[in-house]
């Protein structure tokens, strides 16, 4: 029987071989985990468990709160705010900054997270899943902020995201590749199941919502256009297109063969970036696929690259199979901004 390797183990193994992963950060990645864990046995439950359906209110974004979105929210406070690895946490589902409550130690590291991903697909029983960014608190001697959170995704000590779908997947990285964990759930512990992900480079499998294809940009237009038009258009070949309104579920499949998902800017609402968060979406996501070797961008920027300035942020995404993702941004570029 080959070895199996547990998430602690893992890490305990990244601390002794790149010296890089500070011990504070690997209590808090098992924490994050631990919470997944609960979370993994809520979703579980369904109808069972009294967790489908709306909770009656709205976040800071306008959207309507999921029961699980909320209690999703709960399990990772709760779980990460007593260890005394953390300053402080922000959450799609809090307007603002969650403080350590004063009782408890305060660490060095903060906690973004997108407690439920994919909300709309909780009550059909789709695939769903948790997001996180770790960053370090700046050394500037004062208290923490929101400011504080506000750094480029290229500052991220850590990010991953937990998948619920038939296997409850968690996918990580601490700037060295990506990894991927499974949950064994008769032991009750995450396994690692894929080391050093890599997504091809060419790809013949795109995700859009293509419901909005009248809203989009020129350049958009232009990319599916392409790919539509299969092997008798420019492109010479043929594509398949997925879309699974769970970036967690979509970004997986791509982090497993390849393929390019996009959510860019479209003018049913012109005035915002886009649909995704930048923090605790884009982000996490953006460093997930360019540490296996993929490319993510804003259909202009690099996303790594991008300051932002506000908690809850929106921005397009465009991430994926590198020569795709650079292909689309190429195409925008060239007409230059308008
Ligand atoms: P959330 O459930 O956290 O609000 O995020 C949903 C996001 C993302 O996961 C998905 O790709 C996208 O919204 C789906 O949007 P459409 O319903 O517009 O296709
Ligand atoms: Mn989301
Ligand atoms: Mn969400």
């Amino acid at each position: 029987m080959s070895r199996r390797i547990s998430l602690t183990q893992y890490l305990i193994e990244q601390q002794r071989q790149h010296g890089r992963l500070p011990q504070e950060l690997r209590l808090l990645i098992e924490v994050v985990a631990r919470a997944c864990k609960r979370i993994a046995i809520s979703v579980n439950k369904g109808a069972l468990g009294d967790v489908l359906g709306t909770a009656g209110s709205e976040n800071v974004q306008g959207e309507v709160q999921k029961k699980l979105d909320i209690i999703a929210n709960e399990v990772l406070i709760e779980a990460n705010e007593w260890g005394g690895h953390l300053a402080a946490m922000a959450s799609e589902e809090m307007e603002g900054i969650y403080l350590v409550p004063n009782r408890y130690p305060q660490g060095e590291y903060l906690l973004m997270f997108d407690p439920l991903d994919g909300s709309s697909n909780i009550d059909v029983n789709v695939s769903i899943g948790t997001i996180f960014s770790v960053l370090k608190k700046p050394e500037n001697g004062k208290g923490v902020s929101e400011e504080d959170f506000l750094q480029a995704g290229s500052q991220q000590a850590a990010a991953g995201y937990c998948v619920y779908g038939p296997q409850t997947t968690l996918v990580l990285t601490t700037g060295n590749g990506v990894a991927m964990f499974t949950l064994d759930r008769e032991q009750g512990s995450f396994v690692l199941t894929q080391e050093d992900v890599q997504i091809p480079e060419d790809t013949k499998e795109f995700a859009i919502n293509m419901s909005n294809m009248r809203h989009w940009d020129a350049p958009i237009k232009r990319y599916v256009d392409e790919c539509l038009a299969g092997s008798t258009g420019v492109r010479g070949k043929d594509f398949n297109m997925r879309w699974i309104a769970s970036m967690v579920a979509d970004v997986h499949r791509i982090l497993t063969r390849g393929g390019i998902f996009m959510y860019p800017w479209d003018q049913r609402e012109p005035h915002k970036a886009g649909k995704l968060r930048l923090m605790y979406e884009a982000n996490p996501m953006a460093l997930l696929v360019e540490q296996a070797g993929g490319a993510a961008t804003n259909a202009r920027q690099r996303i790594l690259d991008l300051q932002p300035g506000q908690l809850h942020e929106r921005v397009a995404v465009v991430l994926g199979s590198k020569n795709e993702v650079e292909r689309v941004t190429r195409y925008h570029n060239e007409l230059g901004r308008d």
